[in-house]
Formats: C-alpha cells, sequence, structure tokens
C-alpha cells in the first residue's frame, strides 16, 4: 500500500507524471469530474489549516467525491486518549484514502503503517510537508519552465519551517540548483538537513543572515513565517518573528523574472504591497495545491486499486 509520508517517497518520474496530470487537470477539468465517484477522502486534522485542508477536501470535490473528516483534535477521540494507530485502522473503515495533519513528527507514518488505505502526510510537526513541495513544483515548474539550474533563496524560520525542509529534498535531486538559505542564527536549517540532504548530495549551498545582500542572485524567494506553535518561549518568538519582512524598497536589486514563494499563511513576512508585483507566486501556490493534490489522489487510489 503506498502512501505519501516524505517527498523522496515519490520519484523523479512519478514526480514528473503528477505535474502532467495537474497540467491536464488545469486545462480539461471535466474529464476529470467523475474520477473519484463513491470515493471518501478523510481528512482527519489534528493542527490549524486553511489551505491544505480545503485545498484537498475541494480537490476530492472536483474529483466527484465525497469527505469526511474533523479539523480539530478535540473534536476526535483523540481528546479521550485514543493513540494515531487505533485512529488510523478505524478511518480505514469509513475512507478510501486518509490526509493526516498531526503536531507531532512521525504521526502520518504512524498511521500509515496501521491504516489499510492510503495515507498522505499533511504537515507532520516541523518535519514534512509534502504536498505543499508538490504545489511548490508545480508552481516552481509553471514559472520558470523546468526545476533545474535555479539559485534559490530560502528565507526565514529554516529550523522548524517543515515546507523549507521538504522543498530542500525535493529541489535537490535536479540538476543545477543550489541554495542560499537566509535566517537569523538561531533558526538556521537543521544539520541533519544538511548534512543527509545538501552535503550528500554535492548540492551548493551558503548561509547568511543577510536578505538584501544576496539578493541580486536569486532566481526563487522562498519565504517562510517564524514558527509560534514551535516555540518553547514567547519571548525568543517576539524577538525573532520580525526578522525579516520583504517590501518593495528590499527587492529594488532582484531580478525581475524572480518568482516570490511562500507556503503561506503569511504574519509580517511579506508586505501586502507586493502582493501585485508580477513576481509574486504565492497565491499561484494556493491553487497549484489543489491540482497536484487532486493528480496525488487519483494516483494513490488507482494504485491501492490496482
Ligand atoms: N501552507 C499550509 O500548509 O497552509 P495551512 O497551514 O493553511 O494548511
Amino acid at each position: 500500500m503506498k502512501s505519501l509520508i516524505s517527498i523522496l517517497d515519490l520519484s523523479v518520474e512519478e514526480i514528473e507524471q503528477l505535474i502532467a496530470t495537474a497540467d491536464d487537470i488545469i486545462d480539461n477539468p471535466d474529464k476529470y469530474c467523475e474520477k473519484c465517484k463513491r470515493k471518501k477522502l478523510a481528512t482527519l486534522f489534528f493542527e490549524p489549516s486553511t489551505r491544505t485542508r480545503l485545498s484537498f477536501e475541494a480537490a476530492m470535490l472536483e474529483l466527484g467525491g465525497s469527505v469526511i473528516g474533523f479539523s480539530e483534535a478535540n473534536a476526535s477521540s483523540a481528546a479521550k486518549g485514543e493513540s494515531v494507530a487505533d485512529t488510523a485502522k478505524t478511518v480505514s473503515c469509513y475512507a478510501d484514502i486518509i490526509a493526516m495533519r498531526h503536531p507531532k513528527e512521525g504521526a502520518p507514518l504512524v498511521a500509515s503503517i496501521n491504516a489499510c488505505v492510503p495515507v498522505i502526510n499533511a504537515g507532520d510537526g516541523g518535519h514534512n510537508h509534502p504536498t505543499q513541495t508538490l504545489a511548490d513544483l508545480l508552481t516552481i515548474h509553471r514559472e520558470k519552465g523546468g526545476l533545474s539550474g535555479l539559485t534559490i533563496g530560502v528565507c526565514g524560520d529554516l529550523k522548524f519551517g517543515r515546507t523549507v525542509h521538504s522543498l530542500i529534498q525535493a529541489m535537490s535531486r535536479y540538476s543545477g540548483n543550489s541554495f542560499v538559505l537566509i535566517s537569523p542564527e538561531e533558526l538556521k536549517l537543521p544539520s541533519y538537513v544538511k548534512k543527509e540532504v545538501l552535503r550528500k548530495n554535492g548540492i551548493p549551498y551558503t548561509q547568511t543572515t543577510d536578505l538584501e545582500q544576496v539578493m541580486p542572485k536569486l532566481d526563487i524567494l522562498y519565504m517562510t513565517r517564524v514558527q509560534r506553535e514551535r516555540f518553547f518561549n514567547e519571548e525568543d518568538y517576539l524577538r525573532l518573528k520580525d526578522s525579516y519582512i520583504l517590501t518593495p524598497s528590499k527587492l529594488k536589486n532582484a531580478k525581475e523574472s524572480l518568482s516570490i514563494m511562500h507556503p503561506l499563511p503569511r504574519v509580517n513576512e511579506i508586505s501586502v504591497l507586493i502582493d501585485d508585483d508580477p513576481r509574486a507566486c504565492y497565491f499561484k501556490q494556493v491553487l497549484n495545491g489543489k491540482y497536484m493534490r487532486m493528480a496525488l489522489i487519483l494516483k494513490l487510489l488507482e494504485e491501492s486499486e490496482g
């Protein structure tokens, strides 16, 4: 039974196929509107979400299927102490596929081991967020015409930012990419990502605290929110939360072809004055997330039936 827990569960070829399917869904939505008739998606969200949960639900509805689930742990028997394993076994009796978000790293993996239907990791703690990465990859592919030969700046909370960890894993598999890691000292990319992903694959990277200095060389600027919910103390969060605020003046030396990305939600990291800049791609990512989740649901259901 195939589940999606890490972006590395998908080969480069499978990602190419998902992008091709998503492009086809965008061009021919009617072709897909009954593909999941009589199928049910369960969205098990133990942590808040707007985009991921609603885009999964919209994706299944647009494929002709139905959705069940809950949007907070307190609305489920987890509040009475039920384990993730038992929850997964139970929901497998009602749904054909599960999307799970959980604050504990590894919870969707535990669910996938215990469920008898495919499980999709919709974000686990500060660890991974593979379907956000699928949205990011479709966006980069459509904006840049491919996924290779790019200088990618990732900026903000690189320590807890699970979207960044998954994006670096994904983009490290394409030739000619390099990374500029921009963060405060306290929020640097975890050593395991640098060692296991960047150094292991010989991917060039530099680290800096100065966004404006590196701006001219970037093809992609991936901004992230400082993750308040992962901090142990409020004082540290307040000190670091506004480390980087992208304003129009900070883009004066940026490339005309720069793509500005953000997984959202944003707090202060990108001024709303940038929203009308043609380089702003973050609301395109939101929409692309729905198409890639449609493509993923189709793929995993086909595999579980085949
Ligand atoms: N990008 C993202 O995961 O957004 P939500 O937390 O709103 O799902």
